[in-house]
């Protein structure tokens, strides 16, 4: 296992994903608890990105429970179709807020958080789980983000 993630300092996100990606792949290698690997995905994009919080919410019967996550603490359930994430895991797709207050329903875990991404994730074609991701910024996140994120969370095992 990698001892230190390797930090892209280039100014071009594509790049920066691109030089993280096979870092959290070689992190995952090996290790079959699902938890433990959620916990150093965060870590690994909180690290090169700096993001105000980054985090995982898994599917527990009707509601999205706090999984692993770098940040302010956050709620911890969110219903399905409640908030960004709920909405996210009942229209199975990724959702981009670019500015949060636009968001009807919106749960605010923290008033600094300006814009958000949030993307389902697919196990044997249920969704399992979201990767929920808040920047203090606005209009912060784009498709060059879903398109790598998507890439990020297609690496997880759910098979424990
Ligand atoms: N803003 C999210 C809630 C989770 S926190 O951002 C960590 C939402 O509206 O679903």
């Amino acid at each position: 296992m990698a001892e230190d993630l390797s930090i892209s300092t280039s100014t071009n996100k594509a790049e920066q994903y691109a030089a993280l990606l096979p870092q959290i792949k070689a992190l995952l290698v090996g290790e079959p608890d699902l938890i433990a690997n959620l916990a150093n995905i965060c870590a690994a994009l909180k690290e090169q990105f700096k993001w105000f919080w980054v985090g995982f919410y898994l599917v527990k019967g009707e509601e999205l429970v706090l999984g692993p996550f770098q940040g302010p603490i956050a709620c911890t359930r969110i219903a399905k179709g409640k908030g960004v994430c709920g909405a996210a895991w009942e229209q199975g797709k990724t959702l981009i807020v670019p500015d949060v207050d636009d968001f009807p329903g919106h749960i605010a875990c923290s008033s600094l958080s300006r814009s958000e991404i949030v993307l389902p994730i697919f196990h044997r074609d249920k969704i399992v789980g979201v990767l929920d991701v808040d920047s203090e910024h606005l209009s912060h996140f784009d498709d060059i983000d879903a398109k790598y994120l998507e890439q990020v969370v297609g690496l997880i095992n759910f098979n424990e």
